[in-house]
């Protein structure tokens, strides 16, 4: 395998709107999804249910089988007593069965396996579970958020301190001091979870082989293979499509080791776990609750002498899963006093996990509303404070951006939106029955490159190539933006690239998350195409084959890598009800270059409107004396539907970073859900004079 840091493409097919490759076989249907797929034998797959806690801690005493065996169809009863034993059982979440603990209400203890799916859910509810159930904690407090974890996601510091923050704060003009609150959220991607999986042999060793909703195939091996006492080669798994994400789906889920112990039980019969909708506020990971206590300190000009943003979250005793939520306020705005930190309560709960924007979406809600407060206090724009606060390298490494075009942002959405003649003071417009009032936040996400990807370029018949990656498409339109990378990196049409993606009998690729797709998987794609047409030249014969990943140069000591955006809110409040809506929504966004304009838009769009339903609909309520979430299904959990989304729009600036990457693009997948909240609610005290601190908003909040 060859490595070779890949040269700048140039862009033919790229930054035109090729229609998603794959958008036949979904529109009519023939797309088939991890629960669709035919597994092999001819009685099909046995369904298994998963059986789960109702207790938050404590111990499974006993499990009667009988009424459940007794049910027709139903065919097995795996328990901790029985289910095949783990090599390894660090990762708490994932070892299940193994014991008689419970970690959390909602947890997996028992599985029945049957004919049908109905089989095996009556077999569950027939199954008698006693538990003993012991004290147990499940309420995030700022009281009980204390925990300091080495690290924060992705391995970041935990605390950061710059300055002298507390001095700074004593001697300036203007001090803000508020706390903020986010809620706990679930993904709630389209598509449940769903694992098809069955064992084998091949050359006297055992084989296991699964369909998966997974954001990244190569990860689920990686989980399982240890625990599992496998190697990673006895394990393939496969995600042709995915029904989106939105974090839930990257990384593996205990339905998965699930799947994976019933079929170790059937002697080769597959085995095919499907989540309910209840299931998934469980099982499928979630984003903390967020609390955020902010010290800015700013002169009369409005420009920041401190920076303090204190984050408090959770996490499951099972795991350990420390959110970033303060670590976009490190490279926000300049300043030369800064604090961060992040503290969190370990509770008897499921355990947290991405959701998209982990960290940067609670963040940055906190600290834009904070900007918003401050604008007020020190009566300028909110955009003229983002200006006078704009750096010039970024404020925690000292370090260039690439490229941080966040005013032109600011200003060209300024100006789309009409930002002109905004009344200066909050309440001054009324429209009928309606308070009319607009808002702005910031927005930023890192832009990043995982290492370890490969890519394998083969030559066929009439100058055409096959691409392959082991990488996921969960919706985002990746085999249509890798297809035209690869097509512009070996200078041939969309149409002549065969791309072969969703397989980790492919070549490896990292998790569809953190907005790295892109970037990761399409610059191992270019380094591929390099490799051969050095090796091959540009009229190989067909059946030559090379591979190879990208390795970066020293770039990234040499420069902070973001995008920036800035979204813009108009909202109407009602005078005497509070109901809260949206009318418009506008996002403008600087990502480098983008690959396919239909499909960014997309990305963009579903950002805003996933931010919108965060300001104000979503809520998963956790009851603190049950220890788990009680809005457990979309009748309870709201997402915004069509008839709260009403126009929303989304443009970015004609941009490239060859530098990051050799197409010249950033990531766009999370950035859109950034800041919007914070707009949202900009927009809403600009409309009433009322400052909410929290998300979701409700009516009942504006009731003056
Ligand atoms: Mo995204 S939350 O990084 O899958």
């Amino acid at each position: 395998m060859t490595e070779l840091h890949p040269q700048p493409i140039r862009a033919r097919a790229m930054g035109t709107s090729l229609a998603r490759v794959d958008g036949l076989e979904k529109v009519t249907g023939t797309a088939s999804y991890a629960a669709d797929q035919r597994a092999p034998g001819s009685t099909g797959p046995l369904w298994c249910w998963l059986v789960t806690s109702t207790t938050a801690r404590g111990r499974v005493t006993s499990i009667d089988r009988t009424e459940t065996l007794a049910h027709p169809g139903v065919v097995a009863v795996l328990d901790h007593t029985d289910a095949p034993r783990l090599a390894d059982t660090a990762n708490g979440e994932l070892a299940i069965l193994q014991d008689d603990r419970i970690g959390f209400r909602g947890q997996i203890v028992a599985l029945v396996l049957a004919e049908t799916p109905e089989a095996a859910r009556e077999g569950a509810r027939l199954l008698r579970v006693e538990q003993a159930e012991e004290p147990f904690e499940a309420e995030l407090r700022e009281d009980n958020a204390t925990y300091r974890p080495d690290k924060v996601n992705p391995a970041k510091e935990t605390d950061t301190e710059q300055g002298d923050v507390d001095g700074a704060l004593a001697s300036s003009d203007v001090v803000l001091e508020q706390t903020y609150r986010t809620a706990y959220e679930h993904n709630n991607p389209l598509e449940p979870h769903a694992t098809t999986a069955w064992w084998g042999e091949e050359d006297g060793r055992e084989t296991l082989t699964m369909y998966d909703a997974s954001q990244g195939v190569h990860g689920v091996v990686a989980a399982l293979a240890p625990m599992l006492g496998l190697d990673k080669e006895q394990i393939r798994v496969m995600a042709p499509y995915v029904g989106g994400g939105f974090g839930s789906k990257g990384e593996a889920h205990a339905h998965v080791m699930a799947a994976a112990l019933a079929a170790r039980t059937t002697g080769g019969r597959p085995v095919r776990v499907v989540m309910t909708r209840q299931q998934m506020f469980a099982l499928a990971g979630y984003r903390t609750a967020t609390i955020s206590h902010f010290r800015l300190g700013a002169g009369p000009d409005g420009r920041l002498t401190a920076i303090e943003h204190r984050a408090q979250e959770q996490t499951s005793r099972l795991r350990e899963f420390a959110e970033q939520t303060a670590s976009p306020t490190r490279m926000m705005y300049a300043a030369p006093n800064r604090r961060t930190s992040h503290r969190l309560a370990v509770l008897d709960v499921a355990v947290p996990s991405w959701m998209r924007a982990p960290g940067e979406m609670p963040g940055m809600f906190a600290h834009e509303v904070a900007m918003d407060e401050l604008a007020e206090a020190c009566g300028l724009d909110p955009i003229e404070l983002r200006r006078r606060n704009e750096p010039s390298a970024d404020p925690e490494t000292d370090l260039p951006f690439d490229t941080r075009r966040l005013l032109e942002c600011l200003d060209r959405g300024a100006a789309r939106f009409g930002w002109q003649g905004r009344p200066a003071e909050p309440r001054a417009t009324r429209d009928g029955e309606w308070w009319v009032g607009t808002g702005v936040a910031s927005a930023t996400y890192p832009a990043m490159r995982m290492p370890g990807n490969v890519a394998r370029v083969e030559s066929l018949e009439d100058g055409c190539y096959a691409v392959s990656i082991g990488s996921v498409d969960i919706g985002t339109g990746a085999r249509t933006v890798l297809t035209q990378i690869a097509a512009d990196a070996l200078g041939v049409g969309p149409d002549c690239i065969d791309l072969r993606i969703a397989d980790t009998a492919l070549p490896m690729a990292t998790v569809a998350g953190g907005s790295t797709g892109t970037s990761s998987w399409g610059s191992a794609i270019v380094a591929a195409a390099q490799a051969f047409r050095a090796e091959h030249g540009e009229l190989p014969t067909p059946g030559l084959s090379v591979e190879a990943s990208a390795v970066r140069g020293d770039e990234a000591e040499r420069f902070s890598f973001h995008s920036f955006g800035a979204v813009f809110a108009e909202v109407r409040v009602h005078a005497d009800t509070g109901e809260l809506r949206v009318p418009r929504l506008l996002g403008v966004y600087n990502v480098g270059r983008v690959v396919n304009p239909t499909t960014a838009r997309s990305q963009f769009l579903g950002g805003l409107v996933m931010g919108l339903s965060a300001a104000l609909f979503e809520e998963s309520v956790r009851d603190p004396r049950l220890g788990h979430v009680v809005t457990q299904d979309l009748a309870t959990y709201h997402v915004a539907s069509h008839a709260d989304v009403l126009g929303v729009e989304a443009e970015w600036l004609d941009d490239e970073t060859p530098v990051f990457t050799p197409m010249g693009s950033r990531g766009i997948g999370e950035i859109g859900i950034v800041g919007t909240s914070a707009a949202i609610a900009n927009a809403a005290h600009h409309a009433t004079g009322v400052r909410v601190r929290q998300i979701p908003m409700t009516a009942d909040m504006f009731l003056t």
